[in-house]
């Protein structure tokens, strides 16, 4: 019986066999996490073609895949919560009678292994035994998942031994889709044209057929450590989160810890590696995850946070040693690329990396020049590269109790309306300025661009009804006696010519700064504003960066009709939820309307 030598658990093992007995693949690897196991599967698909290997002086220990060009991204249309009632996936997931789904599932994952050897690869959600982390177990004839796995997960036999006989764990199933008749000739991405990422949170299984490509196949990542895990964490009072998590020191030594979640195309990765600007000697920002936290309450009243992943899967192009030198930094050796450009002498460039070389691969495999009219990188392109590489990585970031979490920071890309930064007057009004927020989907030519709402960052992401999980988030308001301070934050706010009003970047500590002094309920009083309490000038810290006081003003001015238009935005977003929009949500938008109100045209800091 496969896999006795190294499990007993009696519910794994026929799990497996009756996995295998539905794919047939040709062999069954149990992964043991070893090098010598990665080096030997990325042997073979260096043989295969799956693999380049890059320059071993410029790039130790890396790899470049070129996948499919049909298979560049998460497939949001096709990904499906599969709950019993179609109301508990709520208005923003696709759903499928269960039923249904797994009649559809069947004929799709009969045989689609033939040809493949099936790989189990037990994983661990966060620190080993953690007692916030989870177990999953996934099935893949991916040996390109099995090793990206390796690096973005603790992968291998010392979970199984965490597992024991009888622990549990989330099963996870993944097939490309693509089974090869003996003899026929494999190539270099197998996928296919039909995708499904299906998942049921009632029973905790995850199945995905199709696509080889991150979200799609790295399923302990958003398949499960945010579908799946949201789901978990609502019926056992915790929070699954689509946040990075960092902890801020002070010259004093004192380290604040803050998560923060800001939809795609905002920096996070660049936010959770900041590097203290000018002005700020003494500080340093390390970091605990860039892109998921789970979040336990502990027994001092405290949310504490581990980073369930162990590895980035960043989007490379717009990466850069200006933009992020702490990425690039950890980019260095033992990496795998996907879809970014090759160089002449065997290493990756991406768009705005550096100056573009005069000639390049580009991820399609074709000749590229600077004249050329696609990029040389896919824009999805991506690294996939171990956190303990990372040069600012946190010495706490394995510790297995979790880091204590004192701000929660919300974000997106808004050019108007939005000021730097705000407080939230409470727990109940965090969670409403964390439920509308958005990023503007493109820039009209007149007037307000439209909003995309992305609540919590969470809109792909949320395992059942968000009208639910906004319910949760109070709920846990409710629990939690020392809770974090929760802020929104705006990087991006134009001026009437068009211009970012504010730098961003490393500058962003300035904002971060005066986030842990409130939090920590030091010394900055702040300014009540119809949206929130606000810093004064006089509380920022303005070493090493002249900001003039007019221009912070207007960075900072609250307008009434813009306020006011917004709030009736807001309305087709909670009206989807019907019943299950929380009253306290409504409540929150309907006390901003009543403030702007009461408010000048123009409100603005006082000088
Ligand atoms: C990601 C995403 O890949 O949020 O992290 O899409
Ligand atoms: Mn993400």
């Amino acid at each position: 019986m496969p896999g006795t030598d190294t499990t007993r658990n009696a519910r794994l093992i026929s799990w497996v066999d009756e996995i295998a007995q539905r794919t047939k693949p040709d062999a069954i690897h149990w992964c043991d996490g070893s090098q010598e196991e990665y080096d030997r599967l990325c042997d073979d698909m260096v043989e295969s073609g799956t693999l380049i290997r890059l320059n071993e002086e410029k790039r130790p220990g890396s790899f470049l895949a070129r996948s499919n060009p049909s298979d560049v991204a998460r497939v949001e249309g096709s990904t499906y919560i599969c709950s019993a009632r179609e109301e508990d996936a709520g208005p923003t997931n696709n759903w499928m009678d269960p039923a249904q789904m797994r009649t559809t599932l069947e004929p799709l994952f009969d045989g689609c292994m033939a040809g493949r050897t099936m790989y189990v690869v037990p994983f661990s959600m966060g620190p080993l035994g953690s007692p916030i982390a989870h177990i999953g177990v996934q099935l893949t004839d991916s040996p390109y998942a099995c090793v990206n796995m390796r690096l973005m997960t603790r992968m291998g036999g010392a979970v199984l031994d965490v597992l024991g006989d009888d622990g549990d764990f989330v099963p996870c199933v993944h097939s490309v889709g693509a089974p090869l008749a003996p003899g026929e000739k494999d190539v270099v991405w197998p996928c296919n044209d039909t995708k499904y990422i299906v998942h049921f949170p009632e029973s905790r299984e995850i199945w995905s057929y199709g696509s080889g490509y991150g979200g799609n196949a790295l399923l302990g990542k958003k398949c499960f450590a945010l579908r799946i895990a949201s789901s978990m964490a609502r019926e056992e009072g915790w929070l699954a989160e689509h946040m990075l998590i960092v902890g801020i020191e002070n010259p004093e030594g004192e380290k604040t810890y803050v998560a923060a979640a800001f939809p795609s195309a905002c920096g996070k990765t660049n936010l959770a590696m900041l590097i203290p600007p000018k002005g700020f000697d003494g500080w340093k920002v390390w970091t605990v995850g860039d892109d998921i936290a789970w979040i336990k309450p502990g027994a001092d009243g405290r949310l504490y946070a581990i980073n369930p992943e162990a590895g980035y899967f960043g989007v490379a192009p717009g990466t850069s040693m200006k933009s992020n030198p702490t990425a690039m930094n950890t980019l260095k050796k033992d990496c795998i690329f996907t879809n970014v450009a090759l160089t002449d002498d065997g290493d990756v460039w991406w768009e705005d990396m550096s100056e573009a070389p005069a000639h390049l691969i580009d991820w399609r495999g074709n000749d590229w020049t600077p004249e050329s009219a696609t990029p040389a990188a896919h824009p999805n392109a991506r690294f996939t590269a171990p956190a303990s590489q990372c040069p600012s990585i946190d010495p706490a970031w394995e510790d297995p109790k979790g880091v204590p979490i004192s701000a929660f920071i919300f974000g997106g890309r808004l050019s108007r309306t939005f000021p730097l930064v705000f407080q939230a007057f409470d727990w109940n009004h965090g969670v409403y300025l964390a439920a509308t927020m958005g990023s503007e989907a493109t820039a009209a030519a007149v007037g307000q661009a439209a909003i995309r709402r992305d609540p919590f960052a969470m809109l792909p992401f949320c395992g059942y009804n968000m009208g639910d999980y906004w319910s949760h988030w109070l709920e846990m308001g409710k629990k939690v006696t020392n809770p974090p301070a929760i802020f929104r934050v705006n990087w991006f706010r134009k001026n009437a010519d068009g211009k970012f009003m504010w730098p961003g970047f490393g500058e962003n500590m300035r904002v971060l700064h005066w986030i842990v002094e409130r939090a920590r309920g030091r010394a900055r009083d702040g300014v009540e504003s119809p949206l929130g309490v606000m810093p004064t000038r006089a509380e920022l810290n303005w070493h090493g960066l002249e900001f003039d006081a007019k221009d912070f003003h207007e960075l900072m001015a609250v307008n009434r009709a813009d306020g006011l238009a917004e709030a009736e935005d807001q309305t087709e977003l909670f009206a989807r939820f019907k019943d299950r929009l929380p009253a306290e949500v409504e409540r929150q938008r309907r006390a901003l309307i009543d403030r702007l109100k009461a408010a000048p045209e123009v409100w603005e800091l006082p000088s």
